[in-house]
């Protein structure tokens, strides 16, 4: 294991923060006095830092890393050793939002003791404060029990589930039928009782949650899953526009980053060609009488 300190030391650029860091307790504060709750996913350094200076409650690294950072097509490849290297950098540059590690694929299926270990992984190694891990069925709020009975914060997840969307049916709006919709609400109270102190709910209709919304006792963060939520989270790369293609149907788009980027590169390429880059603006400069002497010695 990495012995890599994970304390919140001043970091270089970021001014430091107005604001408490974000517990557990002010969480259920805001959901008992209705103030909506943003989370924001992030897989790095500057993605910490617009999160920070947002003045997010939750940051979550998200197993999504494994398609919006890692180019995989799905969620399932992407490794602990992955996950643990992107939320280092996450955790360099958050001090105030609580911060969330994803537990991947094939990290906490296996038994109470492996969910355990990785989840200690996250805290100890990565800075992780709470983790999370998706479905609701009987394994997982085994597993969410077990990971805060070792003193673990656990979010749940609950509708689509990526990792297992294979099982689902594809990647699709779930709870679009009564008895899905009531497997659902039997899976959001398992993980309730499992000790998660929130959970996500993932594209689900917006009247099922305003049915499912008076069950629940603890925050719930939606994602495609309509406004009753007492939150809202987005994937860092959807709602900048870091990707091609717009998304699923329930992404806000709140700038065009990638078409940037593109013209960026672009005009970069062009300049080095043209010559136009780099200029003396960009060039450091020596003493005329060392250059002299430099040519002297060159000569010599
Ligand atoms: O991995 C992820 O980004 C997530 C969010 C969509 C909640 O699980």
């Amino acid at each position: 294991m990495s012995s890599e300190p994970t304390v919140q030391a001043p970091v270089e650029g970021i001014p430091p923060a107005h604001r408490l860091p974000m517990t557990l307790p002010l969480l259920m504060e805001k959901k008992r006095l209705g103030e909506p709750i943003v989370m924001v996913t992030a897989y790095d350094f500057p993605s910490a830092r617009a999160a920070e200076a947002a003045g997010v409650d939750l940051v979550l690294v998200g197993d999504s890393a494994a398609t919006t950072v890692l180019g995989y097509s799905a969620t399932t490849p992407v490794e602990l050793a992955d996950m643990l290297v992107l939320a280092r950098a996450v955790r360099r540059g958050l001090r105030t939002p609580l911060l969330i590690g994803d537990l991947p694929f094939g990290s906490y299926e296996i038994s109470d003791e492996q969910a355990i270990t990785t989840a200690l992984r996250m805290v100890k190694e990565a800075g992780c404060e709470a983790v999370k891990l998706e479905g609701g069925g009987e394994a997982s709020a085994s597993r969410a029990r077990a990971i805060v009975g070792a003193g673990i914060p656990v979010m749940g997840h609950v509708g689509l589930t990526p990792q297992t969307s294979t099982a689902l049916g594809g990647w699709k709006a779930q709870g679009r039928t009564a008895a899905a919709a009531s497997r659902i609400a039997s899976e959001a109270l398992a993980l309730q009782d499992a000790g998660c102190f929130a959970l996500v709910f993932e594209a689900i209709p917006s009247a099922v949650s305003d049915k499912l919304m008076p069950l629940v006792e603890i925050p719930v963060i939606g994602i495609g899953a309509g406004p009753a939520t007492d939150g809202q989270v987005l994937v860092f790369h959807d709602l900048l526009g870091i990707r091609d293609g717009l998304g699923p149907r329930f992404v806000k788009r709140y700038a065009n980053l990638q078409q940037e980027m593109n013209s960026g590169v672009a005009a970069f390429a062009e300049d080095v060609r043209s010559r136009r880059y780099p200029g003396p603006e960009h060039s450091y400069k020596i003493d005329p009488n060392e250059l002299a002497e430099l040519q002297a010695l060159l000569r010599s």
